[in-house]
């Protein structure tokens, strides 16, 4: 198998200092949680929430949908849940990439079921091709029409998430 760039390390790190602009803009005034979705967001949680001028709390919260495969098999399934209290604050789930919606939309009816002033959805990347529910991703990092993408913590079976860029993984 072998690897071509998609979004270079430069790509990405630029893309994240305008995300962290324009939601510190978003948020001023507001108590922001920003929630980092394991394990696929570890990188771009870490280089966003340090591009956010803002007193922020952050948290994390584990899903699984996809059993080391390609392609979805079952449902989604929360596997960590939040620690903080979130009742009366702003979330923004950050995600590594949105694809056909399932595991975003329900974390988002999960804990606006809690209570949460807002929900809201940053995604490094934003796959159309394959959406099967309507979620919005409310800042997307990269808009990418198809293909699948390792790096930058998105993994193939596990492996590839240390690569500080984005590459697709071409059979
Ligand atoms: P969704 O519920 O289909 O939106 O699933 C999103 C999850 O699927 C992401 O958090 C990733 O873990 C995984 N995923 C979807 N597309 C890709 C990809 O191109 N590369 C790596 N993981 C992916
Ligand atoms: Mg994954």
């Amino acid at each position: 198998m072998g690897l071509e760039v998609v979004f270079s390390p430069e790509m990405i790190a630029r893309r994240v200092q305008e995300l962290g602009k324009e939601i510190s803009r978003d948020y001023a005034g507001k108590e922001l949680v920003a929630v980092c979705v394991l394990k696929g967001a570890f990188l771009f949680f870490a280089d966003l929430v340090r591009a956010i001028d803002l007193n922020l709390e952050v948290d994390f919260v584990r899903l699984s949908s996809y059993a080391n495969q390609k392609s979805r098999t079952g449902k989604v399934i929360f596997s960590k849940d939040m620690e903080l209290p979130i009742e009366g604050k702003h979330l923004l789930l950050v995600e590594d990439i949105v694809d056909t919606g399932h595991s975003m939309a329900y974390l988002k009816k999960v804990l606006e079921a809690r209570k949460a002033e807002s929900v809201k959805i940053c995604a490094l990347i934003d796959k159309k091709e394959r959406r099967e529910v309507d979620v919005e991703v409310d800042y997307a990092g990269f808009v990418l029409e198809k293909g699948f993408i390792v790096g930058y913590g998105l993994d193939y079976a596990e492996k590839y998430r240390n690569l500080s860029g984005v590459f697709e993984l071409k059979e």
